[in-house]
C-alpha cells in the first residue's frame, strides 16, 4: 500500500491521449521488452537507419573475467547520416538547431538540416586535411556553439572517435585527456563567453599540449575574436580551412560496433575513466529514450540545458534529438545570465515545448523567487525532465507549480555516463509521478536491489540496497579506453553477475524507485561528478599538503559540497591565505567545479590501525551529525576524532 501521505501526480486524459506511451502500453511493451530482448530490440533497431542490416541483435556476457558487450554486430551505419542525411529530403528547411547566444542582445541562429549538412561536411574535410580518418581521436574544447555539435558530428561522419572535454576543466586536465587517447587534432576556440565573462580556451590548449608528447593539430573557431598566442606548426583558424575544402562529405560505413565517442568520467579510485561509447546501440537507446522520455513528437522545440562536455549533451542535445529529427536548442549561457528569468526567456522567445534541466539549477532559481519565472509566458511547455542528482520533493514541487503550472508531467530520469540513456524513469503520459522518484524502468531495463553486504536479491517490496542492472541494454558503455580489466573491476566485480551502479537504492510499495545517492566514494557536486580520490590526489600534489581526506556533504544549491581535511607539512602554518592558495590550487589542477567548499585543517586522520582513512566517521563530522560516529572500536588514535570534531566547519 502507498503511504497515504505520499501524493502521486498522473498525466492528464489529454497529455495522455496524445502521448506516444500511455500506462497500458507501458506495461505491454515492458513485458514484451523483458521476455524477449531480442525481438523487441530487433524490431526497435530499424528506428535507425543502417547500411547492413543486422541479423545479430545481442551478444552480451556479463561474467566476470569474459565481460563482452556487443548489439547488432553485424549491422553497419553512419552516425552522422542518421543525424542528418536521412531528414534531408523530408525536412531540409526545417530548424535542427537553434542556437541561444549567452549575450541575449546577440542574434541566436536557426540552423535548417540543410546548414548542418553543409556544415559538417566541411568540417570533416578540415578534419581529414588534418590526417584524421576512421578510428583516430579528435578531442574538443568548446564552448556551447554550433560548431561542438559540428565537430562531434563530423567526428562521426568520418568514424573518427571523439572525445569531449567539458570547457570548465583546467589545463592539466585537458592535458591528460589528450594524452589519454592520443588525439592527432584539439578542437577549440579562441574563447568561451558565459554569464558575459570570457574564458581563454585557447590559451588553456596552449598550455595543456606543453605537456602533450606526442603531435597534436589544434583546430580554432573564432568565436570573440580576441587575441590568441598561435602556434604557427600546428594551429589552424577553421573559418580559414573551411575555404579550402568541399561542402560535401561522404558518410563513411561504420561498424556498429566501433566506438562513437570517449567521455572520461570520475570513479571512486584513481584518475578519470575513458568511458566508450559505440555506435549503433547507442544510437538506437538514445533516440527512442528521447523521444519517449520527453514524449517528443514532430514539430516540437526541445530544450536540454546542458553542456555537451556531458553525457547528457551527447545524447539529449546532439545525438538523440538530431537522429529523431527533432528540432534542439543549444545554449550558450547559465541560467542567472543576465538575471535569474534567463532560462524562461529563452523558453518563451523559442516556444519550447521540452525542457530538461538539473535539480541544481532549480534549486539556485527557486531561491530568485518565482518573480522571474511569472514574467515569461511559459504557456509552450508541455514536459519538464530533471537529471544529475536526487530531485528533493520542495524543487520538485516548485517546478511542477511555478514553471509547469500543475499541467507538465515531471520526468526525473536517472541514468549515468555509462549507461549511455535513460535507465528509469518517468514515461510522461503513462506514470503516475512521486515527488523525488526516478520510478520505473525503461523498457529492457531489468533492475535489482541487492543487499550491499550478501549480494544477496532482495525480491520483496519495499527493499533497500545497492541498485544492480541484471542485463545489457544497447547503449551501454563497452569498455574503459584502454583498459578493459578496469571495467570489469569497477563494474562486475563486486556482484557477480550484474552491472553495478556505484549508487544506493530504494523500492517502495509499488515497486518504483528511488536513488538515495552513491555507495562509492564519488560525490555529486551540482550534478557533476567528482572522484574525491581525484580531488585529494590534486591537494597532496601541493607543496604544502602532507595528507588530505574529501567527502561531501549536504548543499542547500549545489547537493552536495566537498569537505576537504588537509594535514600539513609539519613545517607549515595553517592560514587562510594558505586555504585559499589551495583553492586556486585545485580549481587549476582539475576545474573550477573540484574546488572545495570547505578546508579543514586536520593534525591526523582518524585511520584504522592498518592505516586505512575512516571516511565513514569523516563524513559524519562534515555532515555536522557527529553524535552517531557508529563503531569506533577500531580507530588507531581516537582522540584524533575530538580534535576535528571541536573545529568542524559545517556548523
Ligand atoms: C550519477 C551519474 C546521467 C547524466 C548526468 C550525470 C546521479 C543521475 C539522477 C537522478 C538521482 C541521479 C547518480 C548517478 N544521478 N541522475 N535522476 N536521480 N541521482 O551523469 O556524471 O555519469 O553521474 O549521477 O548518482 O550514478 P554522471
Amino acid at each position: 500500500m502507498l503511504d497515504e501521505k505520499t501524493p502521486t501526480y498522473p498525466p492528464s486524459d489529454a497529455f495522455a491521449s496524445t502521448a506516444h506511451i500511455d500506462a497500458a502500453t507501458y506495461e505491454e511493451m515492458y513485458a514484451a521488452s523483458i521476455e524477449d530482448p531480442e525481438g523487441f530490440w530487433g524490431e526497435h533497431g530499424k528506428r535507425i537507419d543502417w547500411i547492413k542490416p543486422y541479423s545479430i541483435v545481442k551478444n552480451t556476457n556479463f561474467d566476470f573475467g569474459n565481460v563482452s558487450i556487443k548489439w547488432y554486430e553485424d549491422g553497419t551505419l553512419n552516425v552522422a547520416a542518421n543525424c542528418i542525411d536521412r531528414h534531408l529530403e523530408a525536412r531540409g528547411d526545417q530548424t535542427a538547431i537553434i542556437w541561444e547566444p549567452d549575450d541575449p542582445t546577440e542574434d541566436a541562429l536557426h540552423i535548417s538540416y540543410r546548414d548542418l549538412h553543409r556544415e559538417v561536411c566541411e568540417m570533416a574535410n578540415v578534419l581529414k586535411a588534418l590526417g584524421v580518418g576512421k578510428g583516430d581521436r579528435v578531442v574538443l574544447y568548446l564552448p556551447m556553439i554550433p560548431e561542438a555539435a559540428y565537430a562531434m558530428l563530423a567526428c562521426a561522419r568520418i568514424g573518427a572517435i571523439h572525445s569531449i572535454v567539458f570547457a570548465g576543466f583546467s589545463a592539466d586536465a585537458l592535458g591528460a585527456r589528450i594524452n589519454g587517447c592520443d588525439a592527432k587534432v584539439v578542437i577549440t576556440a579562441d574563447g568561451a563567453p558565459r554569464g558575459g565573462r570570457v574564458t581563454n580556451l585557447k590559451d588553456n590548449v596552449n598550455q595543456a599540449l606543453l605537456n602533450v608528447i606526442h603531435t597534436c593539430q589544434s583546430l580554432v573557431v573564432r568565436r570573440t575574436g580576441q587575441q590568441v598566442a598561435w602556434r604557427s606548426e600546428t594551429d589552424h583558424w577553421l573559418h580559414e580551412m573551411k575555404e579550402t575544402v568541399s561542402d560535401d562529405c561522404p558518410a563513411e560505413e561504420i561498424g556498429a560496433e566501433d566506438p562513437l565517442f570517449i567521455l572520461y568520467t570520475s570513479g571512486s579510485t584513481g584518475q578519470p575513466k575513458g568511458v566508450v561509447h559505440t555506435s549503433g546501440g547507442y544510437l538506437v537507446y538514445a533516440a527512442m529514450t528521447h523521444q519517449m522520455t520527453f514524449d517528443y513528437h514532430d514539430g516540437d522545440v526541445y530544450w536540454c540545458t546542458a553542456d555537451v562536455g556531458w553525457v547528457t549533451g551527447h545524447s539529449y542535445i546532439v545525438y538523440g534529438p538530431l537522429a529523431n529529427g527533432g528540432t534542439t536548442v543549444m545554449f550558450e549561457g547559465v541560467p542567472t545570465y543576465p538575471d535569474a528569468s534567463r532560462f524562461w526567456q529563452v523558453c518563451e522567445k523559442h516556444k519550447v515545448n521540452q525542457f530538461y534541466t538539473a535539480p541544481t539549477a532549480i534549486r539556485a532559481l527557486m531561491g530568485k523567487g518565482k518573480e522571474f519565472v511569472e514574467k515569461s509566458d511559459l504557456s509552450s511547455l508541455k514536459t519538464l525532465g530533471t537529471v544529475g542528482e536526487p530531485i528533493n520533493p520542495e524543487a520538485w514541487n516548485w517546478y511542477n507549480e511555478v514553471v509547469g503550472k500543475g499541467t507538465c508531467p515531471i520526468v526525473d530520469t536517472w541514468w549515468q555516463t555509462e549507461t549511455g540513456g535513460h535507465l528509469l524513469t518517468p514515461l510522461p503520459g503513462a506514470t503516475a509521478t512521486k515527488p523525488g522518484s526516478a520510478m520505473t524502468p525503461f523498457f529492457g531495463i531489468k533492475p535489482v536491489v541487492l543487499e550491499p553486504e550478501s549480494g544477496k536479491i532482495i525480491d520483496d517490496d519495499p527493499a533497500e540496497g545497492v541498485l544492480c542492472i541484471a542485463d545489457s541494454w544497447p547503449a551501454q558503455m563497452r569498455t574503459v579506453w584502454e583498459d578493459h580489466p578496469r571495467f570489469e573491476a569497477t563494474y562486475f566485480q563486486q556482484y557477480k553477475g550484474y552491472y553495478f551502479t556505484g549508487d544506493g537504492c530504494r523500492r517502495d510499495e509499488d515497486g518504483h524507485y528511488w536513488i538515495t545517492g552513491r555507495v562509492d566514494d564519488v560525490i555529486n557536486v551540482s550534478g557533476h561528478r567528482m572522484g574525491t580520490a581525484e580531488v585529494e590526489s590534486a591537494l597532496v600534489a601541493h607543496e604544502a599538503v602532507s595528507e588530505a581526506a574529501v567527502v561531501g556533504y549536504p548543499h542547500d544549491v549545489k547537493g552536495q559540497g566537498i569537505y576537504a581535511y588537509v594535514t600539513l607539512m609539519s613545517n607549515k602554518e595553517p592560514t587562510d591565505e594558505l586555504r585559499k592558495e589551495l583553492e586556486v590550487w585545485v580549481r587549476s589542477e582539475i576545474g573550477p567545479i573540484a574546488k572545495p567548499d570547505l578546508i579543514q585543517w586536520a593534525p591526523g586522520l582518524p585511520k584504522t590501525r592498518s592505516g586505512k582513512i575512516m571516511r565513514r566517521i569523516l563524513r559524519k563530522i562534515a555532515e555536522n551529525d557527529y553524535g552517531s560516529l557508529g563503531d569506533t572500536s577500531t580507530l588507531a588514535e581516537p582522540e584524533v576524532v575530538d580534535n576535528l570534531i571541536e573545529n568542524r566547519m559545517n556548523r
